[in-house]
């Protein structure tokens, strides 16, 4: 659906569906910074016995929830159908049967209702967590640090997205993830991780890899695999490290990369700004790592709340915002794309 220039206001209302991986949600949103509802339904439930996402099982969770949880969402926000300005979903990245269920809800509701139809990434979702908390200052930097990535991004202005860092191979959370399931945690293993290394020291030597000089790429795999080494080569040799002092030690390989090239690369693009988010930002010590960095100088430093770190949809409903303003809509062959491009 068309809507002319001057007819865009900035008060809009906005429904947000995000599904890309096990969490079914819808927000609505007004203005890109006003929480009128936001609805989560957590399957991690379901796919704690099996480790780890199952994606069959995610879509079919989805296809059962995403009718109550939109209903939910509006019921919540106190609006109707008939109050909604635009419709938004996240269209990639993610897992492909998950982000249908979204983009086929979104799709049938903004086509009932003639309404715009706003497709959003799922990463300038989690960026844009940070303009429900306070007004972007540009130029900003973002730490992504999700279960599924880990990106540096860099934002010279609204909705201008560069990446300037990513990971190599295994995402932070994944890491956090596998490595906790060689200590015999549970999924997801994030946040037991980060409760034992606050009662851990961090006495073993664990690698941190740097990569080449200047690089703002991340790579975590070598890390996980020394930590199961260990613990492997530990248990052959009746050897006992303290789970607590092998999650600190991890966990303090992990923020010291991540806080470092965070560091750095606000130095080096003269930053105002500072975002922290995704699932990982969770971690109490990365948090206070970042809080030691930046609270003495000029760059603000931004890490929205827990609810609005790990997957959302009020997040979708922000990010969508930039695109109402600007205009940019999907026509109805809009699809899933598992490894969509933040550009
Ligand atoms: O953003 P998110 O909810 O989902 C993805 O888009 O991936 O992030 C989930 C990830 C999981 O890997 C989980 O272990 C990790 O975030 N996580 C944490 C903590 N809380 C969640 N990692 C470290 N410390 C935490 N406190
Ligand atoms: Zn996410």
């Amino acid at each position: 659906m068309n809507i002319e220039k001057e007819q865009i206001k900035d008060d809009e209302i906005i429904l947000a569906i995000e599904t890309s991986c096990d969490e079914t949600a819808a927000a609505v949103i007004q203005g890109g910074s006003s929480i009128l509802s936001n609805v989560v339904a957590s399957q991690i439930e379901s796919h704690q016995r099996f480790g780890g996402v199952v994606p069959e099982l995610a879509s079919r969770h989805h296809t059962e929830n995403i009718t109550w949880v939109v209903e939910e969402a509006l019921t919540d926000a106190g609006v109707i159908f008939a109050d909604l300005d635009a419709v938004a979903v996240t269209a990639g990245p993610g897992l492909v049967g998950a982000l249908l269920v979204g983009v086929n809800a979104a799709k049938a509701i903004a086509f009932a209702h003639g309404l715009p139809l706003l497709p959003v990434h799922h990463i300038a979702g989690h960026i844009q967590a940070a303009r429900l908390e306070r007004p972007w200052h540009y130029p900003a930097l973002a730490l992504v640090v999700s279960g599924g990535h880990t990106e540096l991004v860099l934002l010279k202005d609204e909705g201008e997205y560069e990446v300037i860092g990513q990971t190599r191979d295994d995402a932070a959370g994944e890491a956090y993830d596998k490595v906790a399931r060689s200590l015999n945690l549970s999924y997801p293993g994030g946040p037991q991780i980060d409760k034992l290394a606050r009662e851990g020291e961090t006495i073993i030597p664990f690698p941190i890899a740097w990569l080449e000089e200047g690089s703002y790429d991340f790579s975590f795999s070598g890390l996980k695999s020394a930590v199961i080494n260990k613990l492997h080569n530990a248990k052959q040799k009746g050897e006992v490290f303290r789970k607590e002092d092998v999650a600190a030690s991890f966990q303090r390989s992990v923020i010291e990369v991540l806080t470092e090239k965070t560091k750095r690369a606000a130095a080096q693009y003269g930053v105002k700004q500072v975002v922290v988010v995704g699932g990982v930002a969770a971690n109490k010590g990365l948090r206070q790592s970042m809080k030691d960095i930046f609270s003495n100088t000029e760059v603000e430093l931004t890490i929205p709340p827990l609810a609005l770190c790990t997957d959302n949809a009020a997040m979708i409903g922000a990010a969508a915002h930039i695109q109402w303003k600007k205009n940019i809509q999907a026509d109805w062959n809009l699809n899933g794309k598992a490894d969509l491009a933040l550009f």
